[in-house]
């Protein structure tokens, strides 16, 4: 079954508990927060601080999107703030391999992104190593965007890798992601789909998570 992993840069930051509660209720899988440094991404979001405190409550895994420069210094802060995967760009870290093991010394899963204009071989290597891939379906930095059909041929060639390789990491997908999208992302190999706008800018969340579900569905 796909999961969904609302993203809470959409939610309304001033009620943050009851927002992460409310989709946590409607069935979310996981909850994925989005940290952007103002470098990396032209935004400023969510630091180790908010992540801590959003911890005790939820149940769900926290699912850390690191937008930033120098992911490695942040990583055992957002590690201690109750992360249960921390991913990171590709286009951040000269040493991804290192920077992914640090990510497992920690014990927390370990994922690796990649921006619409990187291509899928940038990351070939490091597949063996990792927990999760997600794939931008937009640029990163702001929710609402429009989804980037390209990126889908990207995605079919993770999952065709994964399948080659036997390996078992999810695939995650971010960025314009609806029920009008949704369906081709499940059926190009995503387990996991990262939905903002489509869901905290309806007031039924439960409502809007199902329609994205039913349309997802392979
Ligand atoms: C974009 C973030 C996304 C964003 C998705 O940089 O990584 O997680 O919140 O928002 P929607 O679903 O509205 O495109
Ligand atoms: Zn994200």
């Amino acid at each position: 079954m796909t999961k969904l992993a609302p993203s809470i840069l959409s939610a309304d930051f001033s009620q943050l508990a009851r927002e992460i509660d409310d989709v946590e209720k409607a069935g979310a899988d996981y909850i994925h927060v989005d940290v952007m440094d103002g470098h990396f991404v032209p935004n400023i979001t969510i630091g180790p601080l908010i992540a801590e405190s959003i911890k005790p409550h939820t149940q769900l895994p926290l699912d850390v999107h690191l937008m930033i420069e120098n992911p490695d210094q942040y990583i055992p802060a957002f590690v201690d703030a109750g992360a249960s995967i921390i991913t990171v760009h590709q286009e951040t870290t000269p040493h991804l391999h290192r920077t992914i093991q640090l990510i497992k010394h920690h014990e927390v899963k370990a994922g690796v992104v990649i921006n619409p204009a990187t291509p899928a071989e940038m990351i070939r290597d490091i597949l063996h190593d990792v927990d999760l891939v997600l794939i931008m379906t937009v640029n990163p930095g702001f929710g609402g965007q429009s989804f980037i059909p390209r990126t889908i041929e990207k995605l079919e060639q993770i999952a065709r890798w994964r399948n080659a390789y036997g390996l078992s990491f999810e695939i995650e997908v971010d960025g314009g992601i609806n029920t009008e999208t949704a369906k081709s992302c499940t059926e190009a190999g995503a387990d996991v789909l990262v939905a903002g706008s489509a869901i905290f800018k309806h007031d039924d969340r439960r409502k809007a998570m199902e329609a994205i579900r039913r349309s997802a569905q392979v």
